[in-house]
């Protein structure tokens, strides 16, 4: 049984995790205009995932006798100034999301809703990971920066990405 105001947030958090499959999805598409096939494939797998943290969530409100209420999803942005610039905003609204789950975390525990703070243990870990793989990209475009060869060989890297 989940009180009204998780009930409210977490609904907030399944928008949030959509947005999120939204912007990669853009970004993807982005990185298939420019002829990126790797980028798009990593921003695909990246939507994917997002895809799963908001049906993880919107499960979760059904287990709890929820009632899940979708909201409108905002348009993401479609221009990008550069691909090192998408992982920048990949990075910035994964440090955003980390946020929205760590006050998800904060409001179990004041409400003393155990069995959602356990919950959100498993959002709390993937955050890490999330911010991680960004920052391992990142890394990779300050060892080689981004004129057209390093583009290339990040290029070939990012297609490898499965999961
Ligand atoms: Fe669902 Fe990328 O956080």
């Amino acid at each position: 049984m989940l009180g009204e105001k998780m009930l409210n947030a977490l609904n907030k958090q399944v928008n949030n995790e959509m947005y999120s499959a939204y912007l990669y999805m853009s970004m993807s598409a982005y990185s298939t205009y420019i002829g990126l096939k790797g980028f798009a494939n990593w921003f695909m797998v990246q939507y994917q995932e997002e895809m799963v943290h908001a049906m993880k969530i919107y499960d979760y409100i059904n287990s709890q006798d929820g009632q899940v209420k979708l909201m409108a999803i905002a348009q993401p942005p479609t221009e990008f100034a550069s691909p090192l610039d998408m992982f920048g905003k990949t990075l910035e609204h994964e440090k955003f999301i980390t946020k929205c789950i760590n006050d998800l975390v904060d409001l179990a525990m004041e409400e003393k809703d155990h069995a959602t703070n356990i919950f959100l243990q498993w959002f709390v870990t993937e955050q890490i990971e999330e911010e991680a793989n960004d920052n391992e990209v990142i890394s990779k475009f300050k060892l080689v920066g981004e004129s057209g060869n390093a583009l290339l060989m990040i290029d070939k890297e990012l297609a490898a990405r499965q999961k």
